[in-house]
């Protein structure tokens, strides 16, 4: 059980290190908990160009306006208006089109349903009130793929990462009226970049999550950290980060329902830690999602959460949380909600349905594959009570050997877990999806793991890994991958039946699987089109794919070390690789929902199956 006590001290060697990065800059990838700050919202309609040709960024040298001293007007991010009726400009985003933020461009209007290229945003908007001294900033839940953000003609910075959050301090950068904030967006695919040029999802672009300012008083709570570190002693522990403090800085903390108030005193990188004991805990399950309020404050800020408080580790090939087995019921999610035509989860109502559909067939676990997703995903998910598997977009054929992609990659990563660092659900961070073997590939992966652990060293560790078979017997499957031995749970993707074979093939598969930890099934299915009926062999029916559901899932059932699964997939999700017409028409048809939600055949086996899991599970609350 070395993992709890390791909790506490990760705690504080997490801070310090955050405690080093707010000393040496405020930069955009330093944490900021924003989700339950009240804030200004910039969500809504924005101005929009289409720029294929980067017109508004560079000019007609291939110069980049930005790196000018005074940058010409015909810069789209200066925002500029005629001035004189002989005045020549090309652009004027007051007379442009819009789009919704947050959204994908893609599904809002045909012209951009393949776009791959930039889209310049703009939103004009009045300072939000704030006392001379306060500071604010300006916080995206996302946007895809890389943005540069410029406000009132002056550059903040570049985000590239489709899926992570990040933020710009603005302090004193704001008009009192008519700011105006224009963002680049660039969702082109690159070789170098995460994920890299082939995967099998949209590549939807947008200002895909939310926009919104965050006033904060000048010495405010920049983050914290709050876990059960315990089990056996009920310990709970933690940090709270202060940004702006000199030391001294009182900091109170209160967990009501547990009779906690603690008041902690920062140090001179502004830095608390604390530990309670909280004997009459109700431990985080998916049969009890038990949240707790916890309320931070220093000085004029304060912030509060909903906390839930469990443990989760393994003990050989056993998965345990809050110290009992649990078998993960589970199935792979894409950030996706097209039943209306949609594309990108755009709002928290969204994310509620695709989880109500898992919650259809007794699910207790969803691998939110295989990008982070967006925070109402997450937390809906843990007031839910379902586990969370979350996954940073390192698929297929990444450029291992390139130094800025690993940097890419680790920045993600850390993005990740800095957001998702208190969430109970959350018990698997996982560093990559089918990736080839090579030394170059592992030694990427390696590296990736020990700063996982360094960043987080409460949750698990894991990978889709895959398979191959015996060399000198074919029947033979084996997960053997020098990765293995730095995660904590043996996961791989399984395409026997679908892509290996047909499915009778299944029934004569053994596995060689031969490492002493839990064994997860990340992905298998097939594509079936509802409604579409047949033969049990006649691919694409539903037949056919809940066939294969009842084969694969009787294999599984069978490995030594079997703690759960998450078929591939939830719902039928775009995709450019899926070209039937009448079958697919750009959609991956490995749901066990169509994407507007009707259940095919295959569901009501998984849903069987997991009745029978969930009949044999000891709750663990
Ligand atoms: C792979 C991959 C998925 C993909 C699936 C498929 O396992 O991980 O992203 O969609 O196979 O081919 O449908």
């Amino acid at each position: 059980m070395k993992r709890f006590l390791l909790g506490a001290l990760w705690a504080c060697a997490c801070l310090a290190q955050f405690a080093f990065a707010a000393q040496a800059s405020s930069t955009t990838e330093l944490p900021l908990q924003a989700y339950t700050r009240a804030a200004t919202s910039l969500n809504g309609e924005w101005k929009i160009i289409v720029d294929p040709y980067e017109n508004g960024y560079y000019n007609y040298r291939y110069e980049p306006f930005d790196q000018q001293a005074t940058p010409s007007q015909n810069a789209y991010f200066t925002d500029s208006k005629q001035k004189t009726p002989g005045d020549l400009l090309e652009y004027d985003f007051d007379k442009s089109t819009s789009l919704q933020v947050p959204g994908d461009w893609n599904t809002q209007t045909d012209k951009l349903y393949y776009y791959e290229g930039t889209v310049w945003y703009r939103k004009t908007f009045d300072a939000p009130k704030a006392k001379k001294s306060d500071r604010t900033f300006l916080y995206f839940g996302a946007i895809n793929y890389r943005a540069d953000v410029y406000l009132n003609g002056k550059k903040l910075g570049v985000h590239v990462g489709g899926f992570t959050p990040f933020h710009y301090e603005i302090t004193n950068q704001l008009n009192d009226k008519n700011n105006s904030l224009v963002v680049k967006v660039d969702n082109k695919r690159h070789a170098d970049a995460v994920p890299t040029l082939n995967t099998d999802w949209w590549n939807y672009g947008g200002i895909t999550r939310e926009v919104k300012l965050i006033t904060v008083p000048k010495t405010f709570i920049r983050d914290y950290k709050i876990a059960l570190t315990s089990l056996a002693d009920k310990i709970v522990s933690g940090s709270v980060l202060l940004d702006g403090a000199k030391g001294g800085e009182k900091i109170s903390l209160k967990v009501p329902e547990l009779n906690i108030q603690q008041t902690l005193t920062a140090d001179k990188q502004g830095k608390a830690t604390f530990s309670f004991n909280a004997d009459n805990v109700q431990l985080w399950s998916p049969e009890n999602p038990k949240l707790y309020a916890v309320q931070i404050s220093s000085g004029a800020d304060k912030l509060g959460d909903s906390v839930g408080l469990r443990t989760i580790s393994t003990q050989g090939k056993t998965l345990l949380l809050n110290g009992k087995p649990i078998f993960l019921r589970g199935i792979s999610v894409h950030e996706e909600y097209s039943a209306h035509g949609g594309g990108r989860v755009k709002n928290a109502a969204e994310a509620q349905h695709l989880l109500n559909w898992a919650k259809g067939f007794n699910a207790n676990f969803v691998r939110l594959a295989h990008y982070p997703h967006n925070e109402d995903m997450v937390r809906l998910a843990e007031q839910m009570g379902l586990l969370v598997w979350s996954e940073i977009p390192v698929y297929w054929t990444i450029n291992w050997n390139n130094e800025a992609t690993y940097q890419n990659a680790e920045t993600q990563l850390a993005a990740m877990i800095e957001r998702d660092k208190n969430r109970a659900a959350v018990i698997i961070w996982s560093l990559a999806n089918e990736t080839p073997v090579s030394d170059a590939r592992n030694k990427f992966l390696v590296r990736l793991a020990a700063k996982a652990r360094s960043l987080d060293n409460t949750r698990l560790l894991s990978a889709a890994l895959e398979k191959h078979y015996r060399a000198d017997n074919e029947s033979i499957a084996v997960v053997e991958d020098p990765l293995a031995e730095h995660l904590d749970m043996v996961s791989f993707n399984q395409y026997i039946g679908w892509y290996d074979g047909a499915p009778e093939k299944i029934d004569r598969i053994t596995w060689e699987i031969n490492y002493n930890k839990p064994v997860f099934i990340s992905e298998f299915g097939g594509d079936a089109r509802a409604g579409n009926h047949g033969d049990v062999n006649k691919i694409f029916t539903e037949e056919f794919q809940e066939n294969l559901y009842v084969k694969t899932l009787k294999m599984l059932d069978g490995i030594d070390g079997f703690v759960g699964t998450s078929p591939w997939i939830l719902t039928d999700f775009r995709s450019p690789r899926r070209h039937l017409p009448g079958i697919q028409d750009d959609f991956n048809r490995k749901g066990i929902y169509s994407n507007t939600g009707e259940k095919k055949k295959a569901f009501y086996v998984l849903k069987n199956f997991y009745d029978k899991k969930a009949g044999n599970q000891t709750t663990n609350n």
